[in-house]
């Protein structure tokens, strides 16, 4: 339970949650989704990379929604609602391996950034436990752009 947190601090924590768990949500298929649908020269090697990224986020989606329900808030009955709150756009149709990889990429990094503005706003109200949470997900997108960087070095 968070009840010694005040109604502002906490209605500004769970409406952040809200948002980069639609994030989240959006990310996590899409990497899933890039994990059915390469093609390619590096086919194994980046289905492999996106496996270990996809599972790593669905993970955190569970941790994220439960932080929510910790602050006694509902989380989004269905995709719908969801998709209303994320700010992370899908694509219309299955990329090349190398827009896959930007792509993704670049959403990390967006991502990341949006981790690191929660944690302050936690910080802000005293909530470390949101906020370390929010530190350890910018390290594992941090540390996924930089594989997704990598790979885009080696497949140019
Ligand atoms: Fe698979």
């Amino acid at each position: 339970m968070t009840t010694h947190y005040s109604p502002e601090a906490r209605h500004e924590i769970v409406d952040a949650l809200n948002g980069f768990l639609a994030d989240t949500t959006i990310i996590y298929y899409k990497t899933h989704a890039f994990h059915w649908n390469v093609e390619g020269p590096n086919f194994y090697g980046v289905h492999l990379m996106f496996e270990t990224f996809y599972k790593d986020l669905w993970e955190s989606m569970d941790d994220i929604a439960e932080r929510i329900r910790a602050f006694s808030e509902k989380v989004f009955p269905n995709l719908e609602m969801l998709l209303q709150h994320a700010s992370i756009a899908e694509l219309e149709t299955a990329p090349s391996i190398d827009v896959m990889v930007q792509n993704l990429r670049d959403d990390y990094i967006a991502l990341s950034k949006k981790a690191m503005a929660i944690g302050t706003i936690a910080e802000k109200h005293g909530d470390l436990v949101t906020s370390d949470m929010m530190i350890q997900r910018s390290a594992f997108l941090e540390k996924a752009a930089w594989m997704l960087q990598a790979t885009v070095k080696s497949s140019s």
